[in-house]
């Protein structure tokens, strides 16, 4: 379907008259087509709900809701299931007595945090953020746009700091730090959304070792791919949490995880690991805000998923499916759009995402053009704080949720928009 050109540098204005005209007519003929295509958000697609759907028979017994003597199918245990911390512990690294067992998102658990911050304050702030004449945030970009829209809910100025191959720029972070209304910082350590990225052994000491002027210094280390390898072996990973402990910054972390693209999203259980401290600390906060999550959720997670190692079996059925779907999207670019030098990408081995980086000023038309012709896709400017990408290039392409010929179809698309948009600002 897709007509591969010469490098439009080498062509002439004529040749790029004709070219865009042959590309307009084959985008006019698919908007014909009416498709619906979706490559916006990280969804597993339904085969890999599929797989995973055993979930649903693990827990059938009245007689079998019991764990470490506690009837699951009542109040109780605020701060989670004994086998469920144990697992998360487990899978993270880090000890049982670190994790909080929450419910289906740990989304909100983040957005809780925040939210404890601003009106009673974490263990160690001086006072409630709200009482702060200013909050400012460090928020890696491209990042996780619901990242930004928590910082942006609450009205904290949000500082954009670069990715690197290795992760955020530390030198930079190590700076901005000493401004005391730097309250924190958005971490995706191991394969960041949306570019894939896995922090070095040695940015991941050095977040352990800042040394913030904030005392309320909240590094959140959002690990929600932990265990989400979509090429090759699981990739172990630091546990934050005894790093930061030896650096003499037990308190300054709370890590976050959940089971959404391990077992169903927004039906599984998530997790918050900090400090025994800061754990005493929220939960006597939490005490007035809930009695106890989803015990009996819980339980079906265990029972279905056992520890670490079982886990990572499950997610190799999940790469199963998702790796011939990110190989697409890759070939594809690499086929249509590298012999064209319209945008560079990462190449993840696990994650949610493909990000690409297209030349400055052409995201957004592209994107444009993908919506005409069906294509939804997550908008531009979302991966930077405040929507704002200054040089209207990255793109996040989510490859899970369409089946195998939809994303095709989908992607070549992609690419014909991205090659309309170049010409348009060459005729
Ligand atoms: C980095 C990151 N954190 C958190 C989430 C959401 O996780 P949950 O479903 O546990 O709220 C996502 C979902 O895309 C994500 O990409």
């Amino acid at each position: 379907m897709i007509v591969t050109v010469e490098p439009f540098a080498n062509l002439t204005a004529s040749g790029k008259e004709a070219l865009y005209k042959t590309l307009r007519e084959e985008f006019d003929r698919v908007c014909e087509l009416k498709l619906k295509l979706n490559m916006a958000r990280g969804k597993p697609g339904k085969e890999q709900l599929d797989l995973v759907s055993d979930i649903l028979t693990v827990l059938t017994d009245p007689a079998d809701c019991v764990s470490d003597g506690l009837d699951v199918r009542n109040y109780g245990e605020l701060s989670g299931l004994p086998a469920a911390k144990v697992m998360f512990a487990d899978i993270l690294g880090c000890k049982p007595e670190n994790c909080f067992i929450g419910g289906s998102a740990s989304l909100q658990l983040m957005y809780d945090l925040i939210a404890k911050a601003y009106t009673h304050g974490l263990k160690n702030s001086p006072r409630p953020w709200s009482q702060e004449p200013k909050v400012k945030w460090l928020c890696p970009a491209p990042g996780y746009d619901r990242h930004f829209g928590v910082s942006g809910s609450f009205g904290m100025e949000m500082i954009p700091v670069p990715m690197g191959p290795e992760g955020p720029d530390m030198d930079l972070i190590e700076e901005l730090v000493k401004d005391p209304a730097v309250k924190g910082v958005w971490c995706v350590p191991k394969y960041s959304n949306p570019q894939g990225i896995v922090y070095s052994e040695q940015t991941v000491a050095r977040f352990a070792a800042l040394k913030p002027a904030a005392p309320d210094f909240a590094l959140m280390w959002d690990n929600a791919y932990c265990v989400h390898e979509v090429f090759g072996d699981y990739l172990p990973f630091p546990d934050i949490l005894s790093l930061c402990a030896e650096a003499g910054n037990p308190d300054m972390v709370y890590e976050f995880a959940s089971t959404s693209k391990i077992t169903f999203p927004g039906a599984g259980i998530s997790v918050l690991a900090t400090s025994e401290a800061n754990q005493a600390y929220l939960q006597s906060l939490l005490k007035f805000q809930i009695i106890s999550y989803d015990k009996v959720n819980q339980l079906r997670h265990v029972r279905f998923l056992r520890n670490k190692a079982h886990t990572i079996e499950v997610m190799k059925m999940h790469a199963g499916v998702l790796a011939p779907k990110f190989s697409c999207v890759l070939e594809t670019l690499k086929r249509e759009i590298g012999p064209l030098g319209l945008a560079t990408w990462e190449e993840p081995k696990g994650g949610y995402f493909i990000s690409v980086n297209t030349l400055p000023g052409l995201a957004r038309r592209t994107l444009e053009l993908c919506k005409q012709a069906g294509v939804t896709m997550t908008g531009a400017g979302a991966t930077y704080p405040y929507g704002k990408d200054p040089a209207d290039s990255n793109i996040r392409i989510a490859p899970s949720y369409p089946a195998l010929e939809e994303l095709r179809q989908a992607i070549e698309i992609f690419c014909l928009c991205l090659k309309l948009a170049a010409l348009e600002k060459e005729i």
